[in-house]
């Protein structure tokens, strides 16, 4: 058993300390880039300051004979660039893999004073955590880091669903958790060929009409229902537990701008802070859905200033407004608040329906 007290101790002569507490930084767009694919590489200083994060991914996706160019790419990129618009993330290979320990002793040492967050793939518990805990300190002393990089774990086995709490709990690094539905769906044997998103044959029908012996003679209506409610809301219990954020993963039908869409708004209302996007055109879909509407946002302001002290009821619009639902609201404007810091059209979008509220 480890003392609360060293909690917080670094775990290597040098290290940086832990944080104790994990910053609230804007992350509505995790947008992922291949480092080893020259046309999308070069894209990549355009995007900074306007995608709340850059991940270089050397992971899925990146061909077994591209993991070095892949590596040394983000090394490059990192280094050619300044990180101040957006944070700059890193998916590195799993751990069981041939290229996960070199990710990390490359990254750490050559960029590690860039680099905001470390996604680990394919966690299964927390002694994945662990090790790379005690790894990322090591490196961190002998690069003379300053700061401490946080770690991000992606949720894409059984195994790790069943470990989500302890996963989030296991180091003060842990910063999040990202839903990985294409190998969790494996993982789990479901009966699926998709990356992300709902099922057509995963629905609830309507009770037949009265006559209709077996159910065949008149249309039903189904409804479809979402393959991946269960495992995002256990994600987003075990992260507020924790003080860390939860994201949406990966939608994988790029031209399908709608579904993405109602897929990332679920994940928003049941608590996710982001998503990650694989193709500039999720980008403005995931902006636009993880930050509050403004309407919302404006609602949200009245029934503050109308709790005054925050105690007791009132009525607004015909509605109940107690302490609970001014949490919500205080939930929403402190989002709104975040993101007008760094987002001028939204903050001109929340000023503009607080003037007309007002
Ligand atoms: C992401 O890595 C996934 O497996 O969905
Ligand atoms: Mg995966």
């Amino acid at each position: 058993m480890r003392s609360a007290k060293d909690f917080f101790r670094p775990l290597a002569v040098g290290a940086p300390e832990p944080l104790r507490e994990i910053p609230a930084r804007p992350s509505r767009a995790i947008h992922f880039f291949d480092p080893s694919n020259a046309k999308m590489a070069a894209k990549v200083p355009d995007m900074i300051g306007s995608v709340d994060v850059l991940l270089g991914n050397l992971e899925d996706a990146v061909k077994a004979d591209r993991k070095e160019a892949a590596r040394q790419g983000l090394v490059d990129i990192a280094r050619a660039n300044t990180w101040s618009g957006s944070q700059l993330w890193t998916r590195v290979n799993a751990l069981d893999s041939p290229w996960g320990l070199d990710d990390l002793t490359t990254l750490v040492g050559e960029i590690g004073d860039r680099l905001d967050v470390v996604m680990v793939p394919k966690v299964q518990g927390a002694e994945d955590i662990h090790y790379v805990d005690r790894l990322l300190a090591q490196l961190e002393a002998k690069a003379g880091l300053e700061r401490p990089i946080l770690v991000h774990a992606i949720l894409e086995t059984a195994r790790g669903v069943a470990n989500v709490e302890e996963i989030c709990g296991a180091s003060p690094r842990m910063q999040g958790l990202s839903l990985g539905p294409a190998d969790l769906a494996a993982d789990r044997r479901m009966k699926t060929t998709r990356v992300g998103g709902g099922h057509p044959g995963y629905l609830v029908r309507e009770d037949p009409t009265e006559g209709d012996v077996d159910g065949t003679t008149t249309p039903r209506a189904t409804y479809q229902q979402d393959l991946w409610h269960y495992t995002i809301a256990r994600m987003v219990d075990a992260c507020a537990m924790h003080g860390i954020y939860p994201y949406y993963g990966p939608f994988g039908d790029i031209t399908d701008v709608v579904a993405c869409e109602d897929q990332f708004r679920n994940a928003f209302l049941l608590g996710c802070v982001g998503t990650w996007t694989l193709h500039p055109k999720q980008v403005a879909i995931a902006k636009r859905v993880f930050s509050p509407d403004p309407r919302d946002v404006a609602h949200a302001r009245r029934v503050v200033t109308a709790m005054g002290d925050g105690t007791g009821a009132v009525m607004l619009d015909g509605k109940m407004e107690d302490d609970a639902s001014l949490k919500q609201c205080l939930v929403m404007v402190e989002l709104a608040e975040q993101l007008a810091a760094i987002d001028p059209d939204l903050k001109q979008q929340y000023d503009a329906i607080g003037q007309e509220a007002s």
